[in-house]
């Protein structure tokens, strides 16, 4: 599969549904695009009447469809929820993606937070099932509503174990608060969602040896790296988290 094609097109909506309150998954015809996708990647999608294109996660990629999940979080993707129909113009897949190679033979966990489920969505899928791996899903959120497609990891071979700061299901407080004692003997830890749980998961997973991949989540303007709009400190060095990430190696960041 080729990493490096990327596309600057116009795509038909086939659905754009409301899966939980103010969440939404978008379905659009992307032609071969979709083959060119991989976990962690994502495009920058212009929506009629916004300055500036907004970056989404790749949620699902099969059959000429790209899958998008996205909370309405602003005008853009306030206007975006309502569109039902038409076109929208796409641009990628962009970024770096979870590196696959690595899990061949080996116990995983996902941890995430947040809508950051999506990309880690698309991971689950691409892992594939194989019932002789160990895989846990991770998933905290502020509350019972807030949690996503569990059932789609649960049918693909998954455990599933949530936190909620409510305390509407699951563990109360943060995922992270349980995370320690439970990835002891896993060997690699892919992690998406909010900066401050990132932080915990990277230093967890360096205490403990474990390699894997966290996907940041920083405002993006241009998505190509062109206006340094999502730089990060990554170990001292300054990179674009559109260009350079989203998805950096646990080994070479410090949050
Ligand atoms: Fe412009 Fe990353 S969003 S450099």
């Amino acid at each position: 599969m080729c990493t490096l094609k990327r596309f600057d097109r116009t795509c038909e909506i086939i659905s754009n549904k409301e899966i939980c309150t103010n969440y939404f998954e978008l379905k659009i015809k992307a032609g071969n695009i979709a083959k060119y996708c991989l976990p962690g990647q994502f495009f920058m999608i212009g929506i009629p009447g916004v300055f500036l294109r907004r970056p989404i996660s790749v949620y699902d990629s099969k059959k000429n469809v790209l899958s998008f999940l996205y909370k309405v979080v602003g005008k853009g993707t306030a206007i975006l929820s309502r569109m039902c129909s038409g076109q929208l113009q796409v641009l990628g897949p962009l970024g770096k993606g979870y590196d696959l190679e690595i899990c061949k033979e080996l116990n995983y966990v996902i941890v995430a937070g947040g809508t950051g489920i999506a990309s880690l969505h698309f991971l689950a899928i691409k892992l594939g099932k194989n019932k002789a791996k160990k895989r846990t899903l991770y998933y905290g959120a502020r509350s019972k509503k807030d949690l996503l497609c569990l059932d789609k990891f649960k049918e693909i071979g998954w455990k599933v174990v949530v936190s909620t700061e409510d305390g509407s299901k699951g563990y109360k407080g943060y995922i992270t608060d349980i995370l320690e004692e439970k990835v002891k003997d896993s060997d690699v830890l892919f992690a998406c969602g909010p900066m401050p749980m990132l932080k915990k998961v990277v230093q967890i997973a360096k205490e403990k040896k474990i390699k894997g991949f966290v996907s940041l989540e920083e405002k993006m303007a241009c998505g190509v790296g062109n206006c340094q709009g999502c730089a990060v400190n990554i170990n001292k060095v300054i990179k674009m988290t559109c260009k350079d990430g989203p998805v950096f190696e646990i080994e070479e960041v410090e949050l």
